[in-house]
């Protein structure tokens, strides 16, 4: 049993309970708030999406995949708390009335509270705060109608939970030592694939350590000569500091799950978890990326690519943990192409990133990474040695697309074949190419 105290709708709980207890089956179970709904239990319908706030803002999480002791010292606000005391309507909610924004209503409460923490935060990209939000039946015009509509309305004065929020106290040294001496437990970040093991695996973690609330571990410092990413650092966090100097790293990360996923899952996880569709690895890779990990006093650092060893299998050692990752500043020559089913909150079939440096005409460097098309996220090696020191024409490209197969040998699965892998990979390069000419490719923005 663990103890945990925060506020619920502004009045103060403590509570003991096992660690791995979602904040969903609490709300539903325990305290009978039965307006968090569950769908999916994995974090991908937003049916249970509530409002989180500690010292770093407010957040839209998914209750389903959210451990109770993420909890601590934060101030939680779930449907049931969005109307005033007295009863009046958030404006969100009058809005969802007078427009029409519900038909049979099980998503409702889940969008009500996505559009009232936009609302509290000023946010009017409504496409984006939404894309974690399914909807069955009404359809999102109304939704988005009723959205816009609701922007100009001050913010209610019971929504500010600021004065609820706690210190917690953790530290990095803690954590290290504490690691080392139980170097067989699990460690939890944003508990966005840990959230799963629980919730559709039924396995049993303990022990457990919670480490999103670390700070020194959440910093993101922009330097002059390089980026440093505290492992804790949420991808929400990653994407505002990385979109103004790799655009197209941010437009990957805007396509990253949905707002409540980035909001919860850390860069550390993606990285620590080895897996060979993770999204950020491929471009962190393309930028030159060093990681840097920490087993009790004693750190080192490693160029990422180096950290995944096979599928499933990381350069990690027992008690060992990501403390953060860097890359050079740089000029920007990155572009990074997700390719998956759907535009929004869906994981990548391929997952391409492209950093090819031009100088007099000629290739000078290049870092091309992939992910989806190995059993790790992979550089593309002999890709690169084809086309460094060649001349920059279309003639190096397509003398260079052989090489792909000498670098992956994908495999076929329900996202994609593996002929379909390589001809994608392919057409990445040569999209790079037609893109650095000036070509517009951008599906999404045809020119008029
Ligand atoms: C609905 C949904 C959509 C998703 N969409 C995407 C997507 O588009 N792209 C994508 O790449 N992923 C996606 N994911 C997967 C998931 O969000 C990522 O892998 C995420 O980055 C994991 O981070 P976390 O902090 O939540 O990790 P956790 O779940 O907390 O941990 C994951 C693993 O990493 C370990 N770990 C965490 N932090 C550290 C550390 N500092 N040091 C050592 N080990 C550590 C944990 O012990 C665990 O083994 C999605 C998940 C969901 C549920
Ligand atoms: S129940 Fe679907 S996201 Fe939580
Ligand atoms: S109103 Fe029915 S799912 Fe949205």
């Amino acid at each position: 049993m663990t103890e945990v105290c925060f506020t619920l709708n502004g009045a103060p709980v403590t509570l003991a309970a096992p660690p791995t207890t979602t904040l969903l089956d609490w709300l539903r179970e325990t305290r009978r708030l039965t307006g968090t709904k569950e769908g999916c239990n994995e974090g991908d319908c937003g049916a249970c999406t509530v409002m989180v706030t500690d010292a770093n803002g407010t957040r839209a999480l998914n209750a389903c995949i959210l451990f109770l002791p993420q909890l601590a010292g934060k101030a939680v606000r779930t449907v049931e708390g969005v109307a005033a005391p007295d009863g009046r309507l958030h404006p969100v909610q009058q809005a969802m009335i007078d427009h029409h924004g519900s038909q049979c209503g099980f998503c409702t409460p889940g969008i009500v509270m996505s559009l009232a923490v936009a609302h509290l935060q000023g946010r009017r990209d409504h496409d984006d705060v939404l894309a974690g939000n399914l909807c069955r039946c009404t359809g999102y015009a109304p939704i988005i109608r009723a959205a816009e509509a609701a922007a100009a309305a001050p913010v209610p004065d019971w929504m500010d939970d600021r004065a609820h929020v706690a210190a917690t106290a953790q530290t990095a040294d803690a954590l290290a030592d504490w690691y080392v001496a139980n170097a067989d437990a699990t460690l939890i970040a944003g508990a966005t694939d840990v959230g799963l093991w629980v919730t559709k695996g039924l396995r049993d973690l303990s022990p457990v350590a919670f480490i999103a609330g670390i700070e020194e571990l959440r910093r993101i410092e922009v330097g002059a000569e390089e980026i440093r990413i505290g492992a804790c650092a949420t991808l929400a966090e990653l994407h505002r500091a990385v979109a103004p100097l790799h655009p197209d790293f941010g437009e990957l990360l805007r396509r990253y799950g949905s707002e409540q996923v980035r909001a919860a899952a850390t860069v550390g996880g993606n990285i620590a978890n080895g897996s060979p569709i993770g999204d950020s690895p491929p471009p962190l890779i393309a930028l030159g990326a060093t990681l840097h990990l920490r087993r009790g006093a004693t750190r080192r650092s490693l160029p990422l690519e180096d950290f995944f060893l096979d599928y499933g299998r990381q350069d990690r050692a027992p008690g060992e943990f990501v403390e953060a990752v860097s890359f050079p500043r740089q000029a920007d020559r990155l572009r990074v192409y997700k390719l998956s089913k759907r535009f929004d909150q869906d994981i990548s079939a391929v997952c391409g990133a492209l950093n090819v440096v031009v100088s007099d005409g000629n290739v000078q460097a290049a870092r091309i990474a992939f992910g989806g098309m190995a059993g790790i996220p992979k550089r593309a090696a002999h890709v690169e040695a084809a086309l460094i020191g060649q001349p920059w024409t279309p003639a190096t490209v397509a003398a260079a697309l052989p090489a792909f197969a000498q670098d992956f040998n994908p495999l076929s699965d329900m996202r994609a074949s593996a002929g379909y892998r390589l001809t994608a990979a392919r057409n990445m390069l040569r999209r790079y190419f037609h893109e650095d000419q000036g070509t517009p490719a951008r599906v999404l923005a045809v020119a008029p």
